[in-house]
């Protein structure tokens, strides 16, 4: 079996992405080991799955951004972290922190960008009339929401449709395009 990359990956709240990557990283052919979560909220729903996979995690507060991305740095250091993946991770992460792993952070985002970036994707996309919405994965940098795109899924936006029924809808295809785009970057694997 080819060695699986390291990653962590990087949550705020629900966590049901996290679930759908740890499900993924445990097939036998995936490219990436999860072994350490981390989280700027304590209260995180997510951090149950942590406890339910036995994966390590990690609770940084954000009072002071530096401080804790020097923190952060360190744990990833300290665990050999190839690759992180943002999944509803509230906060913006620096200059300088993206910098030290170039390429190698990757977010999810539930619009098709450049369309929507931000928060109330669904909500936005419903009052323009959009006929489609949809989600992005694509790398992370300095700007929010705007790395360059990996992949992309559209999502029909159907007339009875509202925030909370596209919000579902997309999100079903969040947990399968995430696993597929890392896939995709680790296509030479
Ligand atoms: C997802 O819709 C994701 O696209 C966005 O935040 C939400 C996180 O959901 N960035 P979950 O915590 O993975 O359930």
């Amino acid at each position: 079996m080819k060695k699986k990359f390291n990653t962590s990956i990087f949550i705020s709240g629900r966590g049901s992405n996290l679930k759908s990557l740890i499900q993924f990283s445990l097939l036998k052919n995936s490219p990436i080991k999860i072994n350490v979560i981390i989280t700027d909220n304590i209260k995180a729903k997510g951090l149950t799955y942590a406890d339910k996979y036995k994966i390590k995690k990690k609770i940084i507060k954000f009072n002071d951004k530096r401080v804790a991305e020097n923190k952060i740095l360190k744990i990833l250091t300290h665990n050999n972290v190839k690759l992180i993946c943002l999944a509803g991770f509230m906060k913006v992460l620096s200059k300088n922190f993206i910098k030290k792993f170039k390429g190698k952070i990757l977010n999810i985002h539930p619009s098709l960008l450049p369309k929507y970036k931000g928060l109330d994707t669904h909500e936005r996309a419903i009052n323009n009339k959009e006929k489609f919405s949809g989600c992005t994965v694509h790398f992370v940098n300095h700007k929010l929401d705007s790395g360059k795109i990996i992949l992309q899924k559209k999502v029909k936006i159907l007339k009875n449709d509202n925030p909370v029924s596209l919000s579902q809808k997309i999100l079903k295809q969040e947990h399968k395009l995430y696993p597929k785009a890392i896939k995709k970057i680790f296509i030479n694997f």
